[in-house]
């Protein structure tokens, strides 16, 4: 049996409607350069990375520049313009393009191309932790605060007990077989981890940083530029 290989797989083919900004959110320049490019230039960093395949929409104008730019990418990162409706359909569109490089047995990262805030350091600990796991996992953070459930207009219904609850990040890391199984078959999800549960597994949480967060609103760009000028 050969040894599994590790893959960066990461969704950028959506427009961030919230950051209300003129080019796709993970085109936004933070701390010096593109969004995307902090997290294509950590994965190719990457000694545990055996390639990164990026996912970008068909009529992306941006990448090609971006590719351009950063000409080290050059032979460790594939543009694969097949993005899809929703994130899910994105990720499951750039499994098909891979299959030819990659084993059901491979392991595939999933990331968001909105964390810049990936680390070296935190592929490697997930790594760590998940590469006898018959499952897989994610990186998430236990959840800190009170949870209250809104109603309509903004008023808290109830508390949600928080004992037990972690806010899911990414990378989510499941090998390319089950995977893409698991995406098949579930109608709809937001991230990986929830498809396989779809399939009664049950990923593992590993922990991630508060630095991984991801770029939703405008004000989120600040925050972002504090931990990637060196905060850590
Ligand atoms: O919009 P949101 O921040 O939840 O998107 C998470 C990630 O999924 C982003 O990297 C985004 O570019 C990607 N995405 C995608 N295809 C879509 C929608 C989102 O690749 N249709």
């Amino acid at each position: 049996m050969t040894t599994p290989r590790y893959f960066a797989l990461v969704p950028a083919a959506g427009v961030g409607a919230r950051m209300e900004s003129a080019s796709p959110k993970q085109y936004l320049p933070i701390a010096g350069k593109p969004m995307l490019r902090h997290v294509l230039d950590t994965f190719a960093a990457s000694d545990a990375i055996a390639h990164t395949f990026v996912v970008v929409s068909a009529s992306d104008g941006y990448i090609h520049e971006l590719m351009n730019e950063g000409m080290h990418l050059a032979n460790r990162v594939t543009v694969l313009s097949c993005g899809g409706a929703t994130r899910q359909q994105s990720v499951l569109n750039g499994l098909h393009e891979m299959r030819e490089q990659v084993g059901n047995e491979d392991w595939v990262l999933v990331h968001d191309a909105a964390r810049p805030g990936l680390t070296l350091q935190l592929i490697d600990a997930l790594i760590d932790v998940l590469r006898e796991d018959a499952v897989g996992g994610l990186l998430a953070l236990p959840v800190v605060d009170t949870m209250k459930r809104a109603d309509a207009d903004g008023r808290a219904l109830a508390t949600v007990a928080r004992d037990g609850l972690w806010a899911a990040q990414t990378p989510q890391m499941f090998r390319y077989g089950l995977l893409r199984q698991a995406l098949e078959q579930v109608d709809h999800c937001t991230d990986e981890a929830s498809a396989i549960e779809a399939l009664g597994l049950h990923p593992k949480l590993v922990a991630g940083s508060p630095r991984n967060f991801k770029i939703t609103l405008p004000q989120d760009v600040a925050l972002a530029e504090i931990y990637l000028k060196g905060f850590s």
